[in-house]
């Protein structure tokens, strides 16, 4: 008996797969995979460049945009400085942190958001690097133009402020940041994005980041050679060009997420409105969160148990379709 496939909601990855013109550009290659890549890729760090308007010594590419955070905080953190981030964030800006020998101040989130008023009095003489998810990952609330505004307004410019956007194509909200006109006036601002996501290349690994000529320079001399695979190059390139896909992605994703958390919020489950492609929910008890996480993996749905990331009592739940979604629902009614 063949088992069923699992739909796999755990991991924030495009529901709808990736576009058909990055298949046909990732095969198109695939004869040619015994010739190293590009050992540096400026082809596609200059397609980056174009679409916002910079130049490509403005932009580094890396194999996902982890590897991106991973240099920030080797290249731009001394031993003797420290990273700043929130309570629930992305992991990795703590774990990498540590794992280079530093040491990561946490925030606290207001209400599930990346609070300022909460991180600024945590800024001191040693603060090299703010890391704030814009969308957070995990809860999908985003920060506004404003607030980062103020956030660069009111530290010193020799701290670099990383905004992650991993999950910005997905934002509908218009009071989201424009990352790319603070840049302007901030060039200690770092913009952070992935292809992980929207794009729906996660395998393929591939992220950037944008920011002023001499910060990148730094990151793109602490770089291996060959850092992004033969087809990883090509896929990207053909992704970016293929903008029907990512506005059909979102149009989707908005009307899916918006059908899932009211359906979600009508049960006893505190979920938190989002901006992202996911949705996190809070439980009270650990015991609710088990039964739900079970019931939803007997209907072959896997979703985030976020204790793997030290958050109790809460699932991350990607969004679907309206099968999918409608399937969670009725599960999460009888928890
Ligand atoms: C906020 C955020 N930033 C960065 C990443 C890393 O993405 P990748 O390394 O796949 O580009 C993730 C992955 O889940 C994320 O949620």
């Amino acid at each position: 008996m063949r088992s069923k496939k699992i739909v796999r909601l755990n991991a924030n990855e495009n529901f709808y797969g990736c576009s058909s013109k990055v298949l046909d550009a990732i095969r198109k290659k695939i004869p040619e995979v015994n010739f190293y890549p590009d050992y540096h890729p400026s082809m596609l760090e200059s397609e980056i460049a174009k679409r916002l308007n910079l130049l490509s010594s403005n932009i580094v590419a890396g194999a996902g945009s982890v590897r991106i955070i991973e240099g920030l905080i080797y290249s731009l953190v001394n031993k003797n400085e420290e990273v700043l981030t929130f309570d629930r964030s992305f992991a990795m800006y703590r774990i990498i942190t540590e794992g280079q020998g530093k040491v990561c101040r946490i925030a606290k989130q207001k209400d599930y958001i990346n609070d300022i008023n909460n991180l600024l009095p945590l800024v001191n003489k040693k603060t090299k690097l703010i890391f704030i998810d814009n969308p957070c990952n995990p809860t999908g609330t985003i920060i506004s133009h404003k607030s980062i505004e103020k956030l660069l307004k009111s530290i010193p410019s020799s701290i670099f402020v990383v905004l992650d956007e991993a999950y910005s194509e997905y934002v509908t909200d218009k009071s989201y940041p424009d990352s790319r006109k603070l840049f302007e006036n901030f060039p200690n601002l770092i913009i952070l994005r992935s292809f992980s996501k929207m794009y729906g290349l996660a395998g393929m690994r591939v992220g950037y980041a944008a920011g002023n000529e001499k910060t990148i320079l730094k990151l793109k001399e602490s770089r291996i050679p060959y850092p992004l695979n033969y087809l990883a190059i090509d896929a990207s390139i053909a992704a970016l060009e293929d903008e029907k896909f990512v506005s059909e992605s979102r149009k989707k994703n908005d009307a899916e997420r918006t059908f899932l958390y009211d359906g979600l919020s009508k049960t006893n489950l505190r979920t938190v409105a989002s901006q992202a492609n996911f949705l996190f929910v809070h439980f009270d008890h650990n015991m609710e969160k088990e039964n739900l996480f079970a019931s939803l993996l007997t209907e072959n749905i896997l979703v985030c148990d976020l204790s793997i990331f030290g958050f109790d009592k809460c699932l991350r739940i990607g969004v679907g379709d309206r099968k999918i979604n409608t399937k969670i629902i009725q599960c999460a009614s009888e928890i």
